[in-house]
């Protein structure tokens, strides 16, 4: 059993832990997720009469949280020193940006300097990080996919829509390995081939917004194909993991297929929050087996919150994701993944108990 105060702390926990970009970005979507579902991507009309919503940013708090992170000169959202994070915020940006134009703005610069000035993969692939040495890290398929997305229906154009799936696909297209999962980096500094569970995550999560922006905004009709190939490779991600989950915890493991590694709340909670999207998105696709996969991750998850302070552990350190040691302070991301995976259940079933 979860009470709404225990998420409220869970909650409260990231927003303290949380020092970097893409911790800011995640921790607003979860915010908005959790307090304003009818905000969110997930929503039935997330955009009204096409276009983003207007907002009193004061009544919306993952907004009034993210504002004073999101620098509003240069090309960039927030000073990092990768490509792909500081997209992130970029969504945020946006609906704040519908009633002060210097954030509107502010994405706009962001959404160039992804798209012209990150170096890319010998795919097309747009780069996770600055600098003349492209990586891909599933992690990005989280930050500017679903950035870029949303740009795409809030200034009309299908050809951008297109191309933030399309780089999911090319992110793909390197990443993905035979058993369904994605390696986590391709790249020379920081190359990491293993099934690391939070980097499906990104990808698998990432990959479910983008396609929930395509349907929900005017261009159902035109992007069928991609919304297809999306569906398809969310579901092998899922379907891979969900056939590597055998840890007594009950939970992933940090590398899904390594039985040296101690199952994981990030990964764990940020894939069901996945399952059950896509089961409000598409039933047809994703039907009862993955609620109920889902349902029993959401149990097992349940009795790691520490009900004190919020916390909820054994989690990756989000620093270092080979760090054998767990990480029982707050990881920002993790505590912002298990609210996303009440949300989503709460938005397909009613409740999230
Ligand atoms: C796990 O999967 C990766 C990627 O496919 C593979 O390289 C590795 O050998 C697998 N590990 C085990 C223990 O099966």
């Amino acid at each position: 059993m979860v009470s709404a105060s225990t998420i409220a702390l869970v909650l409260a926990k990231a927003q303290d832990v949380a020092h970097h970009s893409w911790e800011y970005g995640t921790v607003a979507e979860a915010l908005l997720e959790w307090n304003n579902p009818d905000l969110s991507i997930w929503s039935d009309n997330p955009f009204p009469n096409g276009a983003v919503p207007t907002l009193n940013i004061n009544d919306v708090y993952a907004l009034s949280y993210v504002k004073p992170f999101i620098k509003t000169s240069g090309n960039t959202l927030i000073e990092d020193g990768q490509a792909g994070d500081p997209a992130s915020l970029g969504i945020s940006a946006l609906m704040i940006g519908k009633s002060e134009g210097q954030y509107w703005d502010a994405a706009g610069r962001q959404k160039d300097h992804l798209l012209n000035d990150v170096s890319k993969w010998w795919n097309g692939a747009i780069s996770h990080r600055e600098g003349s040495k492209p990586e891909l890290w599933a992690d990005f398929v989280y930050m500017a996919p679903p950035f870029l997305s949303y740009y795409a229906v809030a200034t009309s154009d299908l050809g951008l829509l297109k191309e933030s799936a399309n780089q999911c696909k090319l992110y793909h297209d390197i990443l993905a390995q035979q058993s369904g999962p994605w390696m986590h980096i391709a790249g020379d500094e920081n190359g990491d081939n293993g099934l690391w569970s939070t980097g499906n995550g990104w990808a698998a999560a990432g990959m479910s917004r983008v396609l929930a922006t395509l349907k929900k905004g005017p261009y159902n009709v035109e992007t069928a194909a991609e919304q297809g190939q999306l569906s398809g490779m969310i579901k092998d991600i899922l379907d891979g993991s969900i056939s590597m989950d055998k840890d007594s915890s009950g939970l992933l493991r940090n590398y899904l297929n390594e039985t040296g590694w101690w199952g994981e709340i990030a990964g764990t909670s940020i894939l069901a929050a996945t399952a059950l999207r896509m089961a409000k998105l598409e039933p047809e696709n994703f039907g009862q087996n993955y609620v109920d996969w889902a349902g029993r991750k959401k149990e097992a998850v349940d009795s790691h919150i520490n009900t004190g302070n919020g916390i909820v552990l054994p989690a990756v350190n989000p620093m270092w994701w080979k760090d054998q040691n767990q990480y029982n302070s707050g990881s920002p991301e993790g505590q912002s993944f298990v609210v996303m995976m009440y949300a989503a259940l709460r938005d397909l079933t009613g409740g999230f108990e």
